[in-house]
């Protein structure tokens, strides 16, 4: 696959690097122009390409959103229209500041994050581990101790692109159901930050859920 990475921090750098490890093609962009990224993915990212948000959007089959939360709106919304894009943001009020419609959003900020950009497939997936387990907990299908990474999002098919994903950079996909859902996912959940089986994660999940309806 074509994985177009929008931030080259320390969780688009990660991501990149598992996407690479697992055979897809990469462009990474910050936010401005490739020559102010160049070295650091030459270091960090071998086999990347460093490019502007533009171009590493343009062809991929797969977006990463990973830009500080609070800079999200920056994203021209147009550059992801169509496209299947893994929000990883989490909002974190020492970062971000005090931004009270991302601190009280009842379902969580994914689904603000699919109204900024209403023709994106948004799938909240990866923001629940810290960007050095994507490549310490990364495990082989089967492994005995795989851990698992969720994923929720309302398009169905781009939930299922993004749980392919997950497996085949390691680790053990859950279908964590519609975007709303993604609060369960945020920090301040149980599992967030949680390294659980698949089976503990869904365990913890579906009592959570139910809580959520209730
Ligand atoms: N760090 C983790 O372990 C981790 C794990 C899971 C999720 N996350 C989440 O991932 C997001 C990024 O975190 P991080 O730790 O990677 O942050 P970071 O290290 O500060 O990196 C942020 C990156 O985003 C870029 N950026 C800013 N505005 C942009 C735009 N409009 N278009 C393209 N790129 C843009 C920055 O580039 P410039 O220098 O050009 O501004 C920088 O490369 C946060 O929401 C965080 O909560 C982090």
């Amino acid at each position: 696959m074509k994985i177009g990475i929008l931030g080259a921090g320390k969780a688009g750098t990660s991501i990149a690097r598992a996407a690479i490890a697992a055979g897809d093609e990469v462009a990474i962009a910050a936010s401005g122009d490739a020559e102010r990224i160049r070295l650091i993915v030459e270091v960090l990212v071998p086999g990347a390409v460093p490019t502007t948000a533009a171009e590493a959007v343009r062809d991929a089959d797969l977006v990463v959103l990973a830009v500080p939360m609070h800079k999200f709106r920056a994203v021209d919304p147009a550059l992801l229209a169509g496209k299947i894009v893994i929000d990883v943001m989490n909002y974190w009020e020492p970062i971000d500041g005090r931004i009270d419609e991302l601190a009280d959003a009842p379902y969580g900020t994914s689904v603000l994050v699919q109204r900024a950009f209403p023709g994106a497939r948004v799938v909240k997936s990866l923001n629940h581990l810290g960007y050095h387990e994507l490549e310490e907990d990364a495990r082989p299908a089967g492994a005995a101790d795989r851990r698992a990474v969720a994923a929720a999002s309302d398009d169905d098919a781009a939930l299922a692109t993004v749980l392919a994903f997950v497996d085949r950079i390691g680790f053990d996909p859950v279908d964590a159901g519609p975007l709303a859902r993604g609060i369960l996912l945020e920090p301040g959940s149980p599992l967030f930050g949680a390294p659980h089986d698949r089976a503990a994660f869904e365990a913890v999940l579906d009592a959570h859920a139910e809580a959520l309806v209730a």
